[in-house]
């Protein structure tokens, strides 16, 4: 197991080029095994839950192939329909196989998804999607399983704006006889990114980006060639970091109206927030204020940014609450940032964080991806040293994190 050694930074300072967005990535890698011939994809960001999504392809007898910094993928003949256990349970989105194996083979097991433990992640919306596009589904003992000779189109309303119902349901609809209205449906950008690829390969989709997505099944999606968009949450962390470290920074390559509901946030609490077309620079004073944050799904604040900020709000002057909405268990780095002397206190899915001038740097653990990133952001403003055990939850969503802080000045290194 590796560990992060986060040392006080002085002030953070320059710029950072954001990478792809992995929640972006990981459906349009499932939805590229529809294509008749070679997908490649571009900013495709290095991590393990994408080596992971390849190595299941890969299980059922697809092609993922890296060349320098594109991703190949093709899946000419089927050699398995079961997915392995060993690379499914690793992380969540590995659900959105089943789309695309149901349309490819007809017929697909997978064991029930992995992912971080920040709730009881049903998976009733995925399955009331298939279910109402024809599929039959079956339980077993700690898997899934899917059949359908075809799948029809119909309208599916969804109870929460799932992102990955959502996606799943896309991709089962988008060569489903007829036509598919998804109601409620999310609205995120990833969302949006899967429907341009999706249209470039033939598809037919209306209204992606809105809560009503409309779907008219095609018979054949050509294979083509995408860039994936920026990271919002890798974004969104760096600043937090810069804002942090009393600092100024930039990130380079994001798409600003992404990340509006963090930019927001951060000018009511006192900093400059300067937007350009492919970049957003933050220029941090040496006290801000506190503020409130509710998670809600896009364009609400964004649950995967709750946990930076509940590190941020931990060194603001006054006190913040904190709601989290979203997952139902989405504290579990509160008692490690306390171990650094944060004061907050949890009730329900509601946080009370004091804002202290001090934190001390401690030894804590990563226990969930977010999570784990504001243990690392806590340590950069800490006193003496923080010693972050666990790192593996944190590689999974951020691409070389390590490095892309030490270039902005940070006093991080990994341990193997
Ligand atoms: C995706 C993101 C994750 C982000 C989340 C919310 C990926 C790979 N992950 O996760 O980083 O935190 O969106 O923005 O894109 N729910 C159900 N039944 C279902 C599905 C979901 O009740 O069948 C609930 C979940 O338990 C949760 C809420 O809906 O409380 C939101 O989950 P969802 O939007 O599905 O998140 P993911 O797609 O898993």
């Amino acid at each position: 197991m590796s560990k992060y050694i986060v040392r006080k930074a002085e002030r953070l300072c320059g710029a950072v080029k954001i990478s792809g967005s992995k929640n972006s990535a990981l459906p349009i890698i499932a939805a590229s095994m529809l294509a008749e011939g070679e997908t490649v994809l571009y900013n495709v960001p290095r991590l393990t839950d994408i080596e992971n999504m390849c190595g299941i392809i890969r299980c059922l007898g697809g092609s993922c192939q890296w060349s320098n910094d594109e991703l190949h993928i093709s899946f000419r003949k089927p050699k398995t329909y079961i997915a392995p256990y060993e690379l499914v349970t690793k992380f969540r989105a590995s659900f959105l196989l089943i789309a695309p194996m149901l349309i490819r083979v007809g017929k697909v097991q997978i064991p029930l998804p992995g992912g971080c433990p920040i709730g009881a992640r049903p998976i009733d919306l995925h399955l009331k999607g298939f279910t109402a596009l024809g599929a039959k589904i079956t339980q077993g003992h700690g898997f899934i399983e899917a059949k359908a000779r075809k799948l029809c189109g119909t309208r599916i309303y969804l109870d929460f704006p799932s992102v990955g119902a959502t996606e799943n349901i896309m991709i089962a609809s988008v060569m489903a006889e007829g036509e598919t209205v998804i109601e409620n449906a999310a609205t995120e950008p990833e969302i949006s990114d899967l429907a341009d690829f999706l249209v470039k390969m033939g598809g037919k989709i209306q209204g992606a980006g809105t809560d009503r997505i409309v779907i008219e099944g095609v018979s054949r999606l050509k294979a083509v060639s995408h860039k994936i968009i920026p990271d919002r949450i890798e974004a969104g962390t760096y600043l937090t970091a810069g804002v942090m470290c009393r600092s100024d920074i930039t990130v380079e390559d994001v798409i600003p109206e992404h990340i509006k509901p963090v930019m927001a946030k951060f000018s009511e609490m006192g900093i400059e927030v300067f937007e350009n077309e492919n970049s957003v620079r933050i220029i941090s004073p040496s006290k801000f204020r506190h503020t409130d944050i509710k998670t809600l799904p896009f364009p609400g604040f964004p649950t995967d940014m709750q946990s930076q900020f509940t590190a941020l709000m931990s060194v603001a002057e006054g006190t913040s609450l904190i709601v989290e909405t979203v997952f139902e268990n989405r504290f579990l780095h509160i008692p490690e940032l306390s171990r650094m002397g944060a004061k907050i206190k949890v009730d329900g899915r509601t946080a009370i964080v004091d804002g202290t001038k001090t934190l001390t740097g401690a030894k804590v653990k990563a226990s969930d991806l977010r999570g784990g990133a504001s243990l690392v952001l806590a340590g950069l403003v800490a006193e003496g040293e923080t010693e972050i055990d666990c790192i593996e939850h944190i590689e999974r969503g951020y691409e070389n994190f390590g490095e892309k802080l030490r270039s902005l000045g940070a006093d991080i290194i990994k341990i193997q």
